[in-house]
């Protein structure tokens, strides 16, 4: 089995993949399961059963199992329309759609495939240049030639081929003199490394700058199956694809300026047929995990890439027919090349996989959903400086982190908690308990944080109150009661023991479902006491800083680059506006060069204190967004930041590798993404934002930390390098044992972009094609006036026209969550009399829907019309505008 870490590829066994592939594909009699495991996993006992668990395959499809989570191999296509419409060297309209496709760079997670389009506007056209050096180890072959002839039609190149046979030989020749200027030959043995250094020195004397090696070297056999191949015959073929790619790069590497290209195959891949071709495929694929090793651990060293063909046409002579369909044009092959070099001195894309894939074999690609993925514009250059700033603000000596480190209240706050949690949980009757199985990770984590206090330990069946834990049972709760005084009249502290205060009463009712948590966080939709937390902390504002600092960093550089380009800073999940406060503060010398910040949230009751706060600022605009979404479906101008920020954000998703790529979407080529994450877990958020059910809503445990929707600095790094994000930086390293993380990692520039309807043309082909006013008319008159009612506070709470409001449309579309629900649902109930909880709305997510459910639940309901003159007094103390009462008296009427 090959072993591999997922994101540090480990070659050396790469070659077993290919292997059985060809086993697979040829030998029936074998049920083959290939599996990557990695070396950490082998001590997991539960990992031999999910061996087993596995399913064999017909074709060898290789799958991941790491970390709990299983992995399959994905290869994203790219479209470069230029080569698709016409060729620019012959003119032909009529060449067929040519699709590249660029293979994950590891074995990513299957739930992640995408269609990736390069917009080629934007792509260097080509990575090759005018007069350049270039070396081809089996130049003399096939490809070699027709990449030679035009290199040096085309960019006037010096091309130096390598091959074994000597340069007498004549056929080599006859091969050298076919061209005008012959290339310049040295034979070498790739398989001998001190042939090849010899080479190189030869070389040198001519021609000491080389700008690209190229590794086109392989011994083929057409019968090469496991049945038929000798050891010898095997060894032949791999050798060439194992030692001789190791000792080409050695050789090569450290003295090449601007690439080092390997030509792989299609058959490093299960779709291809490997039946016949054990050894070829074995050493492919050996190969090609050696670059994705090489490019990942010398950084100083050429870009390293591979380009694994398809069939080319060129090779049709020496190949049987029926190789010939769907096979790739000498034009194709280099235009390919260029394109790829191009990507690949970007740093953008390290491998790419160039064919004409039949139907029958696309449908076997994994190739599971549609995206495109675009180049986004962008300042590359900028990535160095940033570079250096942020290390060296990582590295500042920052007198306050010494206060607050020292500071022993945190510690104090900590102990209290546990056992006032303890005292509150212990009286609970486990029948009344809360049944939602998103509770039953809540209470897996604090029983382990109980257990880590020494206030409970298990003994068999079950959990037991240890010393400590009887004696918090009788006097935690009284001695919070006393003691919460200290952090309350505490300025620091006052904001944060406020809400553990309310978090901690409320315990008991939140956990037998007596009071949804959104109640006690956001008491009639306030967002007042969160914010607090947020805000005038030394903890939390040292984290904003360090964040602001990252960003002011950034700019910089950015500016130093290029002053003209205006600046673009979007914030997710902004909320209560904490970090925005003072990032913007950190900005202002430079608020002439900013055009917009976005200020963006999932719920308008933030979008609202935004505005209330930041609406001084002309660049300030407010947008609902909800990462989880692609963000092109939401309005939002894809590749358009220069930085993108969210605090404490994140981790609250379901998916944490979906919003990241989302985030990275919103970024320009080289812009930043700012992250301020928790980096472990604790009862000051477990104890508050852990009773929310979103807390525990993720469906990536494996990537989280154990009883936390939070990922450990580690993990966020390979998370983010395997989505192209291209470097990763934590500048308050120093800080994280306080629990938090500040994440600036910059991005390649390649967006994933949705072809899909955007949510406005959505709500306007269901406004158009769907609305009857038949319906309408048909209810009776109970039910419109329930129906206005709804209209009305869903208008209020949204602070949205009630023209804007369709039956059909669910809540959560116009960013009504479970926050806003509280005040919509509370307004619905005081008009109409009622007593329903705010969960309805998830019930009955549609204005019709819950009219209907009023109707039937509620016969003989009256609704209590807001009067008139109550109207007039909110007119004119200014708390509604003459269109909203309009909107009021005109509804009343219907
Ligand atoms: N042609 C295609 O349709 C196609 C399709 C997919 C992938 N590819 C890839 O494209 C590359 C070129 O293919 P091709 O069809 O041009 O191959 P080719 O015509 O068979 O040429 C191979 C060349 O490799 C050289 N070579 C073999 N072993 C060597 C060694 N140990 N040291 C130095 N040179 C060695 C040979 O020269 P000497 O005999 O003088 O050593 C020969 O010139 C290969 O990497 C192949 O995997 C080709």
């Amino acid at each position: 089995m090959r072993k591999a870490h997922p994101t540090l590829v480990n070659p050396t066994a790469g070659g077993i993949t290919g292997l059985a592939y060809a086993l697979a594909q040829s030998e029936h009699r074998f049920h083959v399961r290939n599996i990557d495991l990695s070396a950490e996993d082998l001590t997991d006992s539960a990992l031999w059963r999910r061996v087993i668990a596995e399913p064999s395959t017909d074709r060898g499809d290789v799958v991941k199992l790491w970390g709990g989570g299983r992995y399959a191999q994905t290869i994203t296509p790219m479209l470069f329309s230029r080569i698709a419409e016409t060729s620019r060297h012959t003119g032909s309209a009529t060449a067929p759609a040519l699709l590249y496709y660029m293979p994950s760079l590891a074995l990513m997670d299957c739930r992640y495939p995408g269609y990736r389009e390069v917009n080629t506007t934007n792509v260097l056209e080509t990575g090759l240049i005018t007069e350049g050096v270039y070396v081809i180890l089996g130049g003399a072959g096939t490809v070699g030639r027709v990449i030679t002839r035009l290199l040096q039609q085309r960019y006037q190149a010096k091309v130096i081929w390598l091959g074994r046979r000597p340069e007498s030989d004549s056929k080599l020749q006859a091969q050298l003199n076919a061209f005008a200027t012959p290339p310049y030959y040295v034979q070498a043995d790739a398989n001998d490394l001190a042939s090849l250094s010899t080479a190189l020195q030869t070389i040198q004397q001519q021609y000491p700058h080389i700008n690209g090696a190229m590794f086109s070297g392989i011994v083929f056999d057409f019968d090469n199956s496991i049945a038929h191949t000798s050891e010898a015959q095997f060894n032949q073929i791999l050798t060439v694809k194992t030692q001789g790619v190791v000792n080409f790069y050695q050789t090569f590497a450290p003295l090449v300026s601007d690439f080092l290209v390997y030509f792989s195959s299609g058959q490093a891949f299960s779709f291809s047929g490997a039946a016949q071709l054990s050894a070829y495929a074995a050493g492919i694929t050996f190969a090609d995990s050696f670059v994705h090793a090489a490019a990942q651990l010398t950084s100083a060293t050429p870009p390293v890439g591979a380009i694994n063909w398809g069939f080319w046409q060129s090779s049709l002579e020496e190949w049987p027919l029926d190789y010939a369909i769907n096979s790739l044009s000498d034009e194709q092959g280099f235009t390919a090349l260029e394109r790829f070099t191009a990507l690949l001195r970007q740093g953008v894309c390290r491998q790419l996989l160039c064919l004409n894939a039949s139907e029958p074999v696309r449908a076997m690609m994994p190739v599971p959903l549609q995206q495109q993925i675009r180049l986004a514009d962008g300042l590359t250059q900028s990535k160095t400086g940033f570079a250096e700033a942020v290390q060296a603000l990582a590295q500042q000596p920052k007198p306050e982190l010494a206060t607050i480190l020292n500071n022993p209240d945190q510690a104090k706050l900590l102990n209290l908690l546990a056992r006032a949690v303890l005292a509150r949980i212990e009286v609970l009757n486990s029948a009344s308990l809360h049944r939602d199985a998103l509770y039953q990770r809540w209470w897996q984590q604090t029983l382990t944080m109980l257990d880590q206090a020494g206030l409970i330990h298990y003994e068999q069946p079950g959990y037991r109150l240890t010393e400590l834990g009887q004696h918090a049972c009788l006097n935690a709760w009284p001695t919070w009661q006393t003691e919460k005084a200290y952090f309350i009249n505490n300025a620091e502290t006052r904001a944060l023991a406020l809400l553990l205060d309310d978090c901690l009463t409320a315990l008991p009712a939140v956990l037998t479902g007596q009071v949804p948590a959104t109640d006690v966080l956001f008491p009639n939709g306030s967002t007042e006491k969160v914010a607090g937390i947020y805000q005038k902390n030394q903890r939390v504002d040292y984290f904003n800083a360090v964040l602001a600092d990252s960003a002011e960093a950034f700019i910089q550089q950015r500016l130093a680059v290029n002053s003209n380009r205006p600046l673009r800073i979007l914030e997710i999940g902004a909320g209560t506006g904490g970090t925005t406060a003072m990032v913007l503060n950190r900005l202002s010398p430079y608020y002439d060069n900013i055009e917009q910040y976005a200020y963006t949230d999932i719920s308008k009751a933030f979008l609202h204190h935004g505005q209330q706060h930041y609406g001084q600022h002309p660049f300030m605009r407010y947008a609902l967004l909800n990462i989880e979404q692609a963000p092109d479906t939401q309005d939002f101008v894809l590749g358009h930041y220069d930085v993108v920020i969210a605090a404490n954000v994140l981790h609250a998703t379901g998916d944490i590798r979906s919003v990241l790529s989302h985030a990275k979407a919103l970024l320009n080529q080289g812009g930043v993404l700012l992250l301020n994450e928790i980096s472990d877990t604790n009862w000051l958020s477990h104890l508050t934002f852990g009773l929310l059910k979103g807390w525990w809503l993720y469906q990536d445990a494996e990537l989280r930390m154990s009883g936390s929707p939070g990922l450990t600095p580690n993990a966020w790094r390979q998370q983010l390098l395997s989505l192209g994000f291209r470097a990763v930086y934590f500048p308050a390293e120093s800080a994280h044992r306080l629990g938090q993380q500040i994440i600036a990692a910059t991005s390649d520039g390649l967006v994933t972009c949705t072809p899909q309807k955007s949510v406005a043309t959505c709500v306007e082909s269901v406004a158009t094609t769907t609305i009857k006013p038949n319906t309408v008319q048909a209810q009776d008159n109970a039910a419109q006036t329930i129906q206005s009612a709804i209209k009305q506070a869903l208008s209020e709470a949204l602070k949205a026209p009630l023209t804007s409001l369709e039956n059909h449309i669910p809540f959560s579309d116009y960013g009504l969550d479970s926050i806003l629900g509280v005040g919509f649902i509370k307004q619905v109930n005081q008009v109409l009399k009622l007593n329903m909880n705010t969960a309805i709305i998830f019930d009955y997510s549609t204005i019709e829907q819950l009219t209907d459910y009023i109707v039937k639940t509620y016969p003989g309901i009256t609704p209590t019309a807001e009067p008139d003159t109550e109207l007039a007094r909110r007119f004119f103390n200014g708390e509604l505008g003459v269109g909203e009462v309009l909107d009021k008296a005109l509804l009343s009427r219907f």
